[in-house]
């Protein structure tokens, strides 16, 4: 198949109308897209990133009107996000209707669904008129696309349309998250940060963290150990200097966060915001372990970012990125 890159909004609504998968940009990476009510269209997707059919996909709406033809009720808490964060980079699981087809949440009750605020995904939703089901435009467990080069690399020949949007402006996924006994439950932390959730709840709601736990592994299976993984080793440190040198024997690749390594070769490094800005960091974050893994290096060592908002979310990536190249003991995927 010949795959055709695009800024038309028509040639992509009318291929997904028709059942076929398209990549269309969204403020957070690029997304697979398929008509989430046409079974499938949704299959095809799986079929083309290689993803294993236990782990669901998020569906993406318009408007936040959208939301009640799809779910049986949306909790207050969810309101109150949804208020705040929608159109935007929020993911919110819940209670889905018969209408959307068990292959889009793998047999779960509950349904993701996003309102992207990226201008080409609002125009397309809106054009097309049906619920998109989109995971991101990677193959399985690879690096998540920001470009169209990117999406290129993992699907060309793949699929037959990549719609062009630009670079993604937030860069990391979507924060998702659920709803049970009045308590948020944050499954992934993304670009909305948990800071930026307390904000908006009344300080009695519980904010509870289920990423890590088997139990996860059930309940959000994106949440896997391994992921976001580069071909290259990925090694996670807090010191990079100390690291430089332990390793100056191999050819490196070094991702900061905010320092220069006088040691490595300007070109094998990626300093993701000189002025240590989080926001610039997760914009760059994608394409830099693209970009070092593009060099073929013997080993990519990385800097864990400050721990807090946005911060986290990086970290919690490198993390699963890392994950990839540790003993098979000692990670938790199923
Ligand atoms: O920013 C984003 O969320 C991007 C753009 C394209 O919207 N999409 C994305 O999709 O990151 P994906 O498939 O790469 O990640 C979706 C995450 C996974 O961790 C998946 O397990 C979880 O959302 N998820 C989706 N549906 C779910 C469900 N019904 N119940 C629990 N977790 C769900
Ligand atoms: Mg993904």
């Amino acid at each position: 198949m010949v795959t055709e890159t695009g800024s038309s909004i028509s040639k992509a609504a009318v291929l997904l109308l028709k059942g076929e998968i398209v990549a269309i940009p969204t403020e957070t990476v690029y997304g697979l897209a398929a008509n989430a009510l046409d079974t499938d269209a949704v299959a095809a997707v799986f079929i083309a990133k290689d993803r294993p059919y236990h782990n669901p996909l998020i569906v993406h709406l318009h408007s936040t009107k959208e939301i009640e033809k799809y779910v049986k009720e949306i909790p207050s808490a969810a309101f109150t996000l949804l208020k705040a964060f929608a159109p935007g980079p929020l993911t919110v699981l819940l209670p889905k209707k018969d209408i959307i087809p068990d292959i889009v949440t793998a047999g779960l009750p509950h349904v993701a669904i996003r309102i992207p605020s990226h201008p080409v995904a609002q125009a397309l939703l809106k054009a097309v008129n049906i619920p998109l089901a989109a995971p991101s435009a990677n193959r399985f467990s690879g690096i998540s696309p920001t470009n169209v080069q990117h999406v290129q690399k993992h699907l060309d020949g793949i699929i037959p349309y990549i719609l062009d949007g630009g670079i993604c402006n937030d860069g990391i996924e979507s924060t998702v998250v659920g709803f049970e006994n009045d308590a948020v439950v944050i499954y992934r932390q993304g670009a909305i940060t948990e800071e930026q959730i307390k904000t908006v709840l009344s300080d009695v709601v519980p904010i509870v963290h289920k990423a890590k736990s088997e139990n996860t592994v059930v309940q959000s299976p994106g949440m896997l150990a391994h992921h976001y993984s580069p071909d290259a080793p990925l090694l996670l440190v807090s010191d990079i200097h100390k690291a430089v040198t332990q390793y100056s024997d191999k050819r490196l690749g070094v991702l900061s966060f905010d320092t220069v390594c006088e040691d490595v070769p300007l070109t094998n490094q990626v300093i993701l915001s000189h002025k240590g800005n989080v926001k610039e960091a997760a914009k760059n974050f994608y394409a830099s372990l693209h970009y070092l893994d593009e060099l073929q290096p013997d080993l990519i060592l990385c800097q864990y970012l400050p721990n807090i908002g946005l911060g986290k979310a990086i970290n919690d990536r490198l993390t699963r990125a890392a994950a990839k190249h540790l003993p098979v003991a000692s990670t938790t995927t199923a």
